[in-house]
């Protein structure tokens, strides 16, 4: 039997535009995702926006039971910052109410709830101003985040800044995924260097408003793996984990930037605009907790024509793929859970062991619909994924990593950007076609007992 420490979170992820729905209703100003639907929906799978998503606004007193039900003693999700301040001063009352009652019920059901305020769900009255490519943004987002600390501080004790942070920052500066949608290096770095600042003003305001709490960041991580051991691969692989990786996570525990992140940057004119108080910002407000949200590795080599200076990442790290990988097939992405155990490693080793945990783990799968036998989703692939990966897990905590939980996503299937909802992740099915009404997954029982058993 694997058992984990005492304590440990048992629990899911989820955010705020993928599952509440009414998202221009009830006081809600519209972010970049609302627009983009309104004016190209054609992006969006199967025509799938923003709209309605989970109906968790409506649903989440029985949700709660369901988190119960399958033994989750948290859930991570967020706040929707145009939910809670429709023009980024104004409170909305109703939204108040609604997350006040959502935590307490939370709570009243044994889930301890965990929250995050931006999960890439940018305000449109910020983004027409330019988003995070401006120094304003950082101004008011430590504004909703003092907010957001004061009115809820007394339900929620652990609270994160944001989420993936690279995530809105390649997919809407380099790769199109994401509103503006735009393709330009500079300006993702700058967007970037904002973003860091916001979360690093955001910590500030939390020690003042909240001493007494614990805050964080949550990181996609995809370590890399060089193709080979030759100097020009292991550089791909170093260069990678800089912008990947150290981008975020050193500033965030260590207080400051990478020398040589400031270096790689300098080389390829991508120096973003700073102030000079930023840098006792970041040296004074590191957080007490990393969530790291782990879905599969990053193979790298050399890059074959490297362009200078960088216009794409690629420039600097190539991609490499590797002939041994085994792949999810009902998603596409590599399934490799011994890079857990390497960052779990990492962690310990390079980040003074700080508190971390698992605040994303799972296995999409497209037309799920397949694997419904006797009423349920007979998800055995799902509890082979989580599985494979605890035990890697369970190996880096004996051997001393300091990691306090597991979540999965998700808890309920969500939407999912422009994806939609394509990719199930869930432990309850949501059927689309009946008001978004919940069945349970094989894997939410064996998530029950895991939880139970503190191990399996
Ligand atoms: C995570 C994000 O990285 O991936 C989620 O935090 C997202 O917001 C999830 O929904 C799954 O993504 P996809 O592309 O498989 O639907």
């Amino acid at each position: 039997m694997k058992k984990f420490p005492n304590n440990f979170l048992w629990g899911a992820a989820i955010s705020a535009p993928q599952s509440e729905g009414h998202s221009l209703t009830n006081g809600k100003s519209a972010s970049t995702w609302d627009y983009w639907y309104q004016t190209n929906p054609e992006k969006f799978n199967d025509n799938q926006g923003p709209t309605d998503t989970s109906n968790m606004y409506e649903q989440y007193k029985e949700d709660c039971q369901r988190m119960q039900e399958i033994g989750l003693n948290s859930l991570r999700t967020s706040i929707a910052w145009t939910r809670l301040l429709p023009d980024g001063q104004t409170v909305n009352d109703e939204a108040v109410a609604f997350y006040r009652d959502y935590f307490q019920e939370m709570i009243n059901h044994g889930v301890e709830p965990i929250v995050n305020l931006f999960h890439f769900d940018m305000p449109m009255w910020l983004m027409e101003k330019g988003g995070w490519e401006i120094r304003e943004s950082v101004d008011a987002f430590a504004f909703y985040a003092k907010t957001a600390f004061e009115l809820f501080g007394d339900l929620v004790e652990k609270w994160t800044t944001f989420n993936e942070p690279l995530v809105h920052i390649e997919c809407g500066y380099l790769f199109e995924f994401h509103y503006p949608a735009i393709v330009d290096f500079k300006k993702a770095v700058q967007v970037g260097y904002h973003t860091l600042i916001a979360h690093t003003c955001a910590v500030k305001a939390f020690r003042e408003v909240l001493p007494k709490g614990q805050i964080g960041l949550i990181l996609n991580i995809s370590p890399a793996y060089a193709r080979s051991e030759s100097l020009e691969d292991k550089k791909a692989k170093e260069v990678s984990d800089l912008l990947n990786t150290r981008s975020f996570l050193d500033p965030a525990v260590h207080g400051e930037v990478p020398a040589a992140l400031i270096t790689l940057l300098k080389e390829h004119n991508l120096t973003p605009m700073t102030q000079t108080e930023d840098k006792q910002l970041l040296r004074e407000n590191t957080v007490d907790f990393i969530g790291l949200n782990y879905y599969q590795p990053r193979r790298v080599q050399a890059p074959e024509n490297p362009a200078f200076p960088a216009k794409m990442p690629s420039d600097l790290y190539g991609h490499y793929d590797w002939p041994e990988k085994k792949i999810n097939p009902y998603r596409g992405w590599e399934i490799y859970p011994e890079a857990l155990y390497d960052v779990a490693i990492m962690m310990k080793n390079e980040y003074n062991n700080l508190p971390w945990y698992v605040s994303e783990n799972g296995m999409g799968v497209a037309e799920e619909e397949r694997f419904m036998e006797n009423g349920m989703i007979q998800d055995d692939y799902r509890i082979e994924f989580m599985q494979d990966h605890l035990a890697y897990l369970h190996k880096s905590i004996v051997e001393g990593s300091n990691c306090f939980g597991y979540h999965t996503w998700t808890f309920v299937d969500c939407w999912s950007w422009l994806n939609g909802y394509r990719n199930r992740y869930g432990f309850y099915r949501v059927d689309l076609d009946n008001n978004f009404a919940r069945s349970l997954k094989k894997s939410g029982l064996w998530y029950k007992e895991l939880a139970e058993n503190n191990g399996f």
